[in-house]
């Protein structure tokens, strides 16, 4: 099975900034790159919780079980943020798909791989792409494809995919990935007509966007003072509810913006692994209110920020 390769490993150590008996949660295990790098960094007295609703990414935690400084919980981030204790050092969203996710057929989350019509990270759940894809009025459709997708040609899309439903149901990620195509004018394109089709149904089966709105500042109200967030996200849409739920929550003074502008890959990282060339890092830490001008955090953060976070 393809193995993931973990994007802006060294920003996000730098953006957690471990501290060896503190307690961290990776909230998207994954294929545990990122985790095994801060079990690495934690001493005897550090904890770790890794957590992930994708049932490869569970098998994959199995390689930690020997760690007693890890543990390891199936579900959503919604799911078990309750199970994650307050007083956290830090913790780390690498949100979007794993390149288990993406390159097995089977799973359905790719355009460029045949497979059923899928894309469940969660293959407890019932709802497939597939059921909304067959099941949802057109309008409806084209909605969800233009919001979540930010695809101009959506109605197109939308249209093309009922009348083909209304001779047999689309059920492979090839057949909808063909019908996005057809929908667009010949040389319209840059990137495959499918892109954001995919993208929109993915959000919407894994509620993506909803998530992070109301679990950011959740998950942020669990650090410790000095705690960091780390949040990597992969399109546009996600990146904006976290710079914004940061700048909301700077705003209360009991948390500060490491990262104005967000961290992206370097060329060395873009040119080797082209999946890191959409990720955008974002650090927020939390202080103490009143106390913020002179305080050991201040200095942390300036320390964070020269080192290249482009303030
Ligand atoms: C980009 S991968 C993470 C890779 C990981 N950092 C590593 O180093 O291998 C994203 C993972 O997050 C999981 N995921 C995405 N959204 C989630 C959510 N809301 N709750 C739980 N897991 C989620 C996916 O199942 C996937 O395994």
């Amino acid at each position: 099975m393809e193995q993931h390769i973990p994007v802006l490993m060294e920003e996000v150590l730098e953006g957690l900034a471990v501290r060896p008996d503190g307690t961290y949660w990776d909230g998207t295990f994954g294929g545990g790159g990122h985790s095994g790098r801060v079990l690495a960094q934690l001493g005897p007295d550090g904890r770790l919780h890794g957590s992930d609703r994708d049932d490869v990414a569970e098998a994959r935690a199995g390689a930690f079980a020997s760690d007693s400084r890890f543990s390891f919980h199936r579900g959503a981030i919604e799911d078990v943020i309750d199970l994650i204790p307050n007083g956290l050092a830090g913790f780390l969203w690498d949100l979007g798909t794993s390149m288990m996710q993406l390159k097995e057929a089977d799973r359905g989350f790719s355009f460029k791989e045949d497979g059923p019509l899928d894309m469940r990270m969660d293959r407890r759940q019932e709802t497939t792409a597939a059921d909304l894809v067959n099941n949802l009025p057109e309008g409806e459709l084209a909605d969800l494809i233009y919001m979540y997708g930010e695809e101009r040609l959506s109605r197109r899309i939308a249209r093309q995919i009922v009348a083909a439903r209304q001779e047999h149901p689309i059920e492979t990620t090839g057949a909808l990935a063909e019908l996005c195509r057809r929908a667009y004018p010949k040389r319209y394109h840059r990137i495959d007509p499918a892109t954001r089709t995919f993208q929109a149904l993915r959000i919407a089966i894994n509620n993506e966007l909803d998530m992070l709105r109301h679990q950011l500042p959740r998950a942020a109200a669990k650090l410790a003072e000095g705690g960091r967030a780390v949040i990597i996200s992969f399109h546009s849409l996600e990146d904006r509810i976290v710079k914004h739920t940061f700048r909301e929550l700077s705003e209360t003074g009991e948390f500060a913006v490491l990262t104005k502008k967000p961290r992206v890959a370097a060329e060395e990282e873009s040119r080797l692994n082209p999946a890191s060339r959409s990720a955008k890092l974002r650090v927020l830490e939390r202080c103490i209110p009143g106390s913020e001008p002179r305080s050991k955090g201040r200095r942390r953060r300036e320390a964070y920020r020269k080192k290249g976070a482009q303030p």
